[in-house]
C-alpha cells in the first residue's frame, strides 16, 4: 500500500478572538507558509490493529494503546476509527511533523488534528469531507481547552478565510483585494485553556461590562468583513487597532505584545493587534507588501522570535 500523507495550515484570527467564545462573529484566515503534516505507512508484517505513532518534535514514539486514554492524538485517532466504523484497521505507522510554532495562537493543535484525521481516513479508503474533518478535530479541541468556539478547526480544515459564529454553518466570503499581513511571535507560549479561562473569570465578575466589549468586537468584525469583501483595505488598519484596544480591556494583551504592535506601527503598519488567545503568542500587522520586510525587521529588533509574511487572498 503506498504511503499517504496529508497536511493542514496554521491560522490567524483577523478579528473577534475571545468574543467568538461568547457567540459573536470572528474572522480567521489560513496561513499556508507553515503546516502540520501526517504521513502514514502501512505495516503489512505487523499484527492487524497495531498503530505506531512517531512525532519526533515532541519526543513521542509509542503505540496508540500505550498512550494515555485522554492523549489528544489517541482521542483523535480513536474518534476517526469510530466515525468510520473501523474496529480493526490494518497496521500502520503515523508520522507527525509540524512547522507551526506550538501554543502561540496559530492553531497548531487544530492543524495536527486535521492532518491526522485527513491522513487516517484516506489511508482507510474512506476520505472524509472538510466539515466532518472539522467536526472531529473539534472533539480534540475540547481536550485542549474545554470551551473552544470551533473557529480554529473550521479555518484549518477548510483552508479558506472564514466568517465564523459558534453553532452556525461556516461562511466563506470573497476577498476583493489580496492584502499582506506580517505575523510577529513574542516567543511566549501558553495554553488556550488558561487564556479562555482567564477571560471567563473576569466576565463572571463584570458580565455587563464584558458583554459590551464582546458586542463592540462583534461590530468591528462585521465592519471588517464588509471592508474585506469590498476591497476597502485602507479601512482595515484602524479596525485592527480598535480591536486591539478592546482586547487590552479584556486583559489578554501583554507588554511583549504591545512592544511588537508599537514597533509595527512605527515601521509603517496601518494597523496591528494580537491574534489568537493573547497572553503572549502572536500579533499581526497590516501593511503594503513592499513595506513588509522592513516591518518584519522592526519586529525582530523589538524582540520577535519569528515573523511570517503572508498574503490573505
Ligand atoms: C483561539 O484561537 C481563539 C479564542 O477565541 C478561543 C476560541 O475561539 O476557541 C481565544
Amino acid at each position: 500500500m503506498p504511503a499517504i500523507s496529508a497536511s493542514a495550515p496554521a491560522k490567524i484570527i483577523l478579528f473577534g478572538e475571545h468574543a467568538v467564545v461568547y457567540g459573536r462573529p470572528a474572522i480567521a484566515v489560513p496561513v499556508d507558509q507553515v503546516k502540520a503534516r501526517a504521513a502514514i505507512q502501512a505495516e503489512p508484517l505487523a499484527r492487524q490493529g497495531i498503530i505506531k505513532i512517531e512525532a519526533p518534535e515532541i519526543n513521542l514514539a509509542s503505540t496508540l494503546e500505550q498512550l494515555p486514554r485522554d492523549h489528544p492524538l489517541r482521542v483523535t485517532i480513536e474518534n476517526v476509527l469510530a466515525a468510520l466504523k473501523v474496529t480493526s484497521p490494518p497496521a500502520f505507522t503515523l508520522r507527525i511533523s509540524s512547522t507551526i510554532p506550538l501554543a502561540s495562537g496559530l492553531g497548531s493543535g487544530a492543524a495536527v488534528s486535521v492532518a491526522v484525521i485527513r491522513a487516517v481516513s484516506s489511508f482507510l479508503g474512506k476520505p472524509l469531507d472538510d466539515q466532518r474533518i472539522s467536526d472531529l478535530a473539534y472533539q480534540t479541541e475540547l481536550i485542549y481547552h474545554g470551551t473552544p468556539s470551533g473557529i480554529d478547526n473550521t479555518v484549518v480544515a477548510f483552508d479558506k478565510p472564514v466568517y465564523f459564529m459558534q453553532g452556525k454553518p461556516i461562511q466563506t466570503f470573497p476577498i476583493q483585494h489580496p492584502f499582506t499581513i506580517i505575523i510577529g511571535d513574542t516567543g511566549v507560549c501558553n495554553s488556550t485553556a488558561e487564556m479562555v479561562g482567564y477571560v471567563r473569570a473576569r466576565w463572571q465578575v463584570d458580565p455587563t461590562g464584558f458583554e459590551t466589549i464582546f458586542d463592540q468586537i462583534g461590530s468591528i468584525t462585521n465592519q471588517g468583513r464588509q471592508a474585506i469583501q469590498h476591497g476597502r483595505i485602507n479601512d482595515l488598519g484602524p479596525m485592527l487597532d480598535e480591536n486591539q484596544v478592546l482586547l487590552q480591556q479584556l486583559g489578554v494583551s501583554t507588554p511583549a505584545l504591545e512592544r511588537l504592535i508599537n514597533a509595527a506601527h512605527q515601521a509603517g503598519a496601518s494597523g496591528a493587534k494580537l491574534s489568537g488567545k493573547g497572553g503572549g503568542g502572536n500579533m499581526i500587522a497590516l501593511a503594503d507588501p513592499q513595506d513588509a520586510p522592513f516591518i518584519s525587521s522592526a519586529l525582530y529588533a523589538a524582540g520577535a522570535v519569528r515573523t511570517i509574511i503572508t498574503q490573505v487572498h
